[in-house]
């Protein structure tokens, strides 16, 4: 196995501070123990509801967010420490891609600071050297090279995700967090920009961490999906796990809401969604303790794991 990276009981507790002494008086458990391993090359798939820790597990990985607990290890090298993190250029190797690109692309700087401004942090480039390496980067996104003296502003938003896709490959990462990178997107544009994504990582052989509230848009870029909720795994598994033998009720709530277009079966998953729906009201007890909290993950195969009581359904 040619691991990149594991994570191993990551948390992300955010403090709660209020009263007059401004006292931290509880916590948000944004990412509550997770565990997986990202490997050389391919895409993992992080799905769930809004608020369910997508994007605090994927700033914690860049190291955006400071870790509670648990530990990142990187080849060998706990990245947890931002000492480690410097030591091994781990932020030259790792990089982000955000969802709004409007306000992550700087509106007061030009394309080509834009794009070189991580290069700038760890190579030594002359200006024509510099110049050269952000033309092949725009001309590897598909877009022209008169980019280069343009502010984001005069972008529309899938150029300016390129352009995002472009900053986050300067310097040659291994691993990309992609967080709801077409969320924003019409569905013509969603397509073109994923397409490109994928031709990118088979060019740099990039790992990708892609996260989406979308079971429909991961199902066509993932190797393995993780699906996430209040800060936990529920299920983890290769893309044919997830969709065709999904063991979770909530995984299984996420694939009945995908919209269908075939109009043939629309009938079977009208009734697909009602037999769910009736699952989740009778079984509750199965899929989520006392609390509300979601089981540990219980084996399943080399490959798929689910969060079950014990000696419950699955
Ligand atoms: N800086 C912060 N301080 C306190 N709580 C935070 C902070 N950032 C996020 N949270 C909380 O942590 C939880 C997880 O947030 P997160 O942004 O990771 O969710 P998400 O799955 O990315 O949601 P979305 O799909 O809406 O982007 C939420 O309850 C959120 O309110
Ligand atoms: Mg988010």
């Amino acid at each position: 196995m040619t691991e990149l990276i594991t994570i191993n009981d990551l948390k992300v507790h955010y403090p709660i501070r209020s009263g007059f002494f401004n006292r931290v008086n509880d916590y948000v458990y944004a990412v509550d123990g997770v565990d997986f391993v990202i490997e050389k090359g391919k895409t993992y798939g992080l799905v769930g509801e809004s608020g369910s820790g997508k994007s605090t597990t994927g700033k914690a990985i860049v190291g955006l967010e400071k870790v509670t607990d648990g530990q990142i290890i990187y080849q060998g090298t706990d990245v947890t420490k931002r000492s480690n993190r410097k030591k091994i250029e781990y932020n030259k190797d790792v990089q982000m891609i955000f969802q709004d690109s409007m306000s992550s692309l700087n509106p007061k700087k030009r394309v080509l600071d834009i794009i070189a401004e991580p290069i700038r942090n760890f190579e030594r480039l002359s200006d024509q050297e510099e110049k050269k390496k952000v033309k092949s980067l725009l001309d590897i996104v598909g877009m022209p090279e008169d980019a280069l003296y343009k502010y984001p502003h005069e972008f529309s938003g899938g150029q300016r995700q390129r352009l995002g896709v472009a900053r986050a490959v300067a310097t040659n990462p291994k691993l990309i967090v992609a967080d709801e990178p077409v969320s924003a997107l019409d569905l013509s544009v969603q397509a073109q920009v994923l397409n490109f994504m994928k031709r990118i990582q088979q060019e740099f052989g990039l790992s990708y961490l892609f996260i989406s509230h979308d079971l429909g848009v991961v199902k066509h870029m993932c190797d393995n999906i993780a699906i996430m909720y209040k800060g936990r795994f529920v299920e983890i598994g290769t893309r044919e796990d997830i969709y065709n033998d999904p063991r979770h009720i909530y995984t299984k709530r996420l694939l009945s809401a995908i919209p269908r277009i075939d109009v043939e079966n629309r009938e079977l998953h009208k009734e697909n969604r009602r037999r769910v729906e009736q699952e989740y009201i009778n079984s509750q007890k199965d899929y989520y303790d006392s609390t509300g909290r979601v089981y540990d993950l219980r084996t399943l195969s080399t490959t798929h794991k689910v969060a079950l009581k014990d000696g419950g359904a699955s």
